[in-house]
């Protein structure tokens, strides 16, 4: 298949597209910022610059490439989150999953490409009730954190127009598996506490996994939505420590509930307390799809054994950060 990928230069798609290549696909690779050509190169792709927030730049670039198919993995996410201004933070990537994913249906429609798949989020996206982890069929969180409710709308607003056009939605957990995941430095500096109790559950998907379904799930016809996550959805209070370990860092701190709110805002301590995992059981079985880290209890040393010495550094006050929903 002929594979168009917005996003190729970015955390996942840059492990998508060697495994693409690797089955047989050809690639045109996307990215942003024109330094990144040459990396999008060497990964295997014709890389294109595009912006997704100029549709006509998005028609054009599409029907040059006259994919078979199209994979939206751009976000924007590079640089520092504030959990307290979480909307603020998440405003561009937001954008992303409106405007650019409209744009890319609309290149898909005029270009003819038949296969569509898109990088939505599974962990903390589901109703704060009930079990804690939950399948593709269980509701979304009717209510969430008023600071999330952009980020939230618009990841609602992908699932519903990539799934509506026939597409396929992946809700990945929480990536890991690269030097600059957004867990590191808030856990090497013990800025990232155990909120209270430590409940909310997190799942999480080692980067070269995500890219596994993500290549199966070319395979499949939509309309579909597929958590792509670990076997593992496990509260804050277990992994975090796990994660510290793995990192060569001191154990996290504990915060309560009150501290949390006033340094990092609501969404933090509902992450930190309330949120809820997900279940992998769909994708596994309909995408015939093997994790090699089914778990991040292994999977954490795994990944993080090359920088997990020389990092004893530690930070001031109880600032605090949970893991990233995007
Ligand atoms: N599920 C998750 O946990 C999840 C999901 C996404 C990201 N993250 C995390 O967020 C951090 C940053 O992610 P990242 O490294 O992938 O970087 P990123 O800045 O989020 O960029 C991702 C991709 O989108 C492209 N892009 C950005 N703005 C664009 C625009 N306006 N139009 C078209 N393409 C655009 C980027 O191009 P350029 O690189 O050329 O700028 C890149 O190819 C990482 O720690 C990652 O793990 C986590």
């Amino acid at each position: 298949m002929r594979v168009f990928v917005a996003g190729a230069s970015g955390a996942l798609g840059s492990r998508l597209v060697p495994q693409l290549i690797a089955a047989g696909h050809e690639v045109t690779g996307t990215h942003r910022s024109p330094g990144n050509a040459e990396r999008v190169r060497r990964l295997g792709a014709e890389p294109v610059q595009l912006d997704l927030l100029n549709p006509d730049a998005v028609i054009d670039a599409v029907v040059a490439a006259h994919p078979d198919a199209i994979i939206h993995q751009a976000t924007a996410l590079a640089g520092d989150l504030d959990f307290k201004h979480f909307d603020r933070s998440f405003h561009q990537t937001s954008l992303l999953r409106t405007q650019g994913t409209d744009s890319l249906l609309a290149a898909a429609k005029a270009a003819g490409v038949k296969r569509f798949v898109a990088q939505s989020y599974a962990s903390a996206r589901y109703a704060r009730t009930g079990g804690m982890v939950k399948t593709e069929d269980d509701p979304l969180d009717p209510d969430p954190i008023p600071a999330t409710r952009e980020a939230t709308a618009a990841l609602r607003y992908l699932d519903e127009v990539v799934t509506g056009a026939g597409g396929i939605v992946l809700r990945y957990g929480v990536f890991y598996g690269a030097a600059n995941d957004g867990l590191i430095e808030p856990v090497r500096k013990r800025m990232f506490p155990i909120v209270g109790g430590g409940a909310g559950v997190s799942s999480f998907i080692h980067l070269d996994d995500a890219a596994a379904a993500t290549v199966l799930a070319l395979e499949h016809r939509g309309p579909a939505i597929y958590n792509i996550v670990d076997d593992d959805a496990a509260p804050v209070r277990e992994w975090l420590p796990v994660l510290a370990k793995a990192l060569g860092a001191k154990p996290p701190r504990r915060a309560p509930r009150w501290m949390a709110r006033l340094f990092a805002g609501e969404a933090a301590v509902m992450m930190g307390t309330q949120s809820r995992g997900a279940s992998n059981a769909k994708a596994k079985r309909k995408l015939d799809w093997k994790l090699h880290h089914p778990t991040w209890r292994e999977g954490f040393a795994v990944a993080y054994a090359p920088i997990a010495s020389g990092n004893e550094r530690e930070s001031g006050p109880a600032a605090v950060m949970s893991p990233s929903p995007t």
